[in-house]
C-alpha cells in the first residue's frame, strides 16, 4: 500500500513493513513469492519482526516467478541491461530454459552498434558512461604514519575530499594531544596544493576522559571516538575489555553528539571467528545502544545480513559503513584454490549470501549505509607471514570497483548517495561542493602494488575488469 494509506494505520498492533519496488498487488507477490502464508503464521504468532520480515522478502532473489515476471518487466521497457543481469543472475546455478533463451536473444540483438546507440544515448542524458558526483569522503580510513603515511596518502588525498582517520597508530590516538599532532603529520604529509581534510579520531580506552574528550570536540579536532573492542584487530590491544568502564565517556558523547565508531567483533575465543559480529550485535552493540539513548553509533565496515538487517530495525542515530571490499569478495576468495593473504582483513569476509546483503544495503541508497573504505596498507612482508596481518589496500581502485558494483547493479544513480553525501548527513557536516568525474571505457589498470619506503604494498585486486575510470 502506498505511503499516504500506510499512515491511516496507526493503531498500537498494526506493524509497518516496507517491500519497496513491489508495486500496489502486495498479496499477489508475495503469494508468487511464497512467503504470504509464513509471513501470516508469523503475525499470528507474534513473532513477526523486522528481521524475520527481512529474510522471508530476500527470499525473492531465489524466486522463479518473481525473478521471471521481473524479468518480463523490465525487458517490456527495453532495459536490456538489466534484463541480461536478471538472467544471468538466474541461470547461474543451474539451467533456466526461458531465461537462457532470453539471454541468446538478447546477445544476439545488442550487436556491438546497438551497444554504441545505447552507450551514446546515456551520455547524452549523462548516465552511463560518465558520471559526475559530489566529491567523495572516506568515513574509515588507516593512514598509519611516518613513511607508510607519506607514501599512500597521495592515494587517498588524489580521489577523497576527507576521511575519517583511525587512531590505531603503534601507540595509539588517545589523548587530544595526541589526535593534534597525528592531524599535524598528515597535513604535513599532504602533496602541495591538496586540500584533503583529515577527520580526526581518539582510541577509546577505560582510561579515556570524558572532559578531553569533550574539549577536543568542542575545538572541531575530533569528530569521533573509535571503539575497539580489545584485541579484535590490528594494534587494539589497548582497547575495551570492560564496556561498563566506558560508560561514563559514552555518556558524554551522547551528551554532546559525538559519533562512537565501533569495531563490531567480540574477541570470545570460543566464538567462531565468522560469528564475531553478529554475537557483537546481540551481547554488546545492542546492549550499549539501549543504555545510551541518543549516542550516535556507527557500525564500522559490516560484513554479514545480520549487521545489514540490525542496522535497518534501528533509528537514524545508527550508521554503518560499509569497505569496498566487501562488496566484492567472500569467504571462498580468501580460502578456496590456495589461501590468498591479500584479502584477509578483519572483520573477515564471509559467506556470499552476506556480500551480496552487503551489496543490497550500499546500492540501496538509504542514508544509514556509506562507504568507509578501511583501506589499510601492511607491507607484503607483513601480509605474507605465518601470521599475517589483516587489511586490504583499496585507496586506489576504490572509486572504480564502485563505479563497476553500482553499474553492475544497475545503481549508478545510487552511487553518490553512497560515497558522497550519506556520510556528511550523518556525520552532520555539509556535503562537498566540487565533484569527481568517472568515465566508462576500455580497462584502466592500477599498479599491483605500490612501492614504498618500509617496502612494497600490494593493491587490492578484485578480480575483474575495471571499465571506470576516475578523470
Ligand atoms: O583488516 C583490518 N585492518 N581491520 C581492522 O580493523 C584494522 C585494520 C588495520 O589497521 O590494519
Ligand atoms: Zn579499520
Amino acid at each position: 500500500m502506498d505511503a499516504a494509506h500506510a499512515a491511516m494505520f496507526t493503531r498500537s498492533n498494526v506493524k509497518k513493513l516496507r517491500m519497496p519496488n513491489i508495486g500496489s498487488a502486495l498479496q499477489f507477490e508475495m503469494m508468487k513469492m511464497e512467503i504470504l502464508k509464513p509471513l501470516l503464521i508469523a503475525a499470528s504468532d507474534d513473532n513477526l519482526t523486522n528481521l524475520r520480515f527481512a529474510k522471508l522478502f530476500r527470499t525473492r532473489r531465489g524466486n522463479r516467478r518473481y525473478l521471471r515476471d521481473l524479468m518480463q518487466k523490465v525487458d517490456a521497457q527495453e532495459r536490456n541491461h538489466l534484463t541480461q543481469a536478471i538472467c544471468n543472475h538466474v541461470i547461474a546455478p543451474g539451467r533456466a530454459p526461458p531465461f537462457e533463451r532470453k539471454l541468446k536473444a538478447l546477445d544476439a540483438k545488442l550487436t556491438a552498434e546497438d551497444w554504441l546507440r545505447t552507450a551514446l544515448r546515456a551520455n547524452a542524458i549523462g548516465m552511463k558512461l560518465k558520471i559526475t558526483l559530489r566529491r567523495p569522503d572516506d568515513w574509515h580510513l588507516h593512514l598509519r604514519d611516518g613513511n607508510m603515511l607519506r607514501a599512500i596518502l597521495p592515494y587517498t588525498s588524489k580521489h577523497f575530499a576527507r576521511a575519517i582517520i583511525m587512531p590505531n597508530l603503534v601507540p595509539p590516538v588517545v589523548t587530544s594531544a595526541d589526535a593534534a599532532g597525528y592531524r599535524d603529520r598528515i597535513l604535513g604529509a599532504l602533496p602541495d596544493g591538496s586540500k584533503f581534510e583529515p577527520l580526526m579520531t581518539l582510541y577509546l580506552t577505560e582510561q579515556t576522559d570524558p572532559d578531553d574528550v569533550a574539549a577536543a570536540h568542542a575545538s572541531g579536532l575530533i569528530k569521533a571516538v573509535k571503539l575497539y573492542p580489545s584485541g579484535a584487530t590490528t594494534n587494539s590491544a589497548s582497547g575495551v575489555s570492560h564496556f561498563d568502564s566506558v560508560r561514563p565517556t559514552l555518556e558524554r558523547m551522547a551528551e554532546i553528539g559525538l559519533p562512537l565508531c565501533v569495531h563490531g567483533e567480540v574477541t570470545d575465543s570460543d566464538i567462531d571467528i565468522f560469528d564475531r559480529e553478529a554475537v557483537f550485535i546481540d551481547r554488546v552493540l545492542d546492549p550499549i545502544r539501549r543504555t545510551t539513548p541518543g549516542l550516535r553509533v556507527v557500525m564500522e565496515h559490516i560484513t554479514t545480513s545480520n549487521a545489514v538487517d540490525y542496522a535497518r530495525s534501528q533509528d537514524e542515530t545508527l550508521g554503518a559503513t560499509i569497505t569496498t571490499h566487501h562488496l566484492v569478495i567472500n569467504r571462498n576468495h580468501i580460502l578456496a584454490g590456495g589461501i590468498k593473504p591479500h584479502y584477509y582483513c578483519l572483520p573477515v569476509a564471509k559467506r556470499e549470501e552476506h556480500r551480496l546483503a552487503l551489496r543490497d544495503a550500499a546500492t540501496s541508497g538509504e542514508a544509514r549505509f556509506f562507504l568507509g573504505t578501511d583501506s589499510a596498507p601492511h607491507t607484503d612482508a607483513n601480509k605474507l607471514l605465518p601470521c599475517g596481518c589483516a587489511g586490504c589496500f583499496t585507496a586506489l581502485n576504490t572509486m572504480s570497483i564502485l563505479a563497476q558494483a553500482f553499474e553492475e547493479d544497475g545503481a549508478l544513480d545510487k552511487l553518490e548517495r553512497f560515497t558522497s553525501l550519506n556520510g556528511p548527513a550523518f556525520y552532520d557536516l555539509p556535503a562537498n561542493e566540487d565533484t569527481i568525474t568517472l568515465t566508462k571505457g576500455d580497462p584502466v589498470t592500477y599498479p599491483s602494488h605500490v612501492e614504498t619506503p618500509d617496502g612494497p604494498v600490494t593493491v587490492f585486486d578484485p578480480g575483474f575488469d575495471l571499465n571506470w575510470r576516475v578523470e
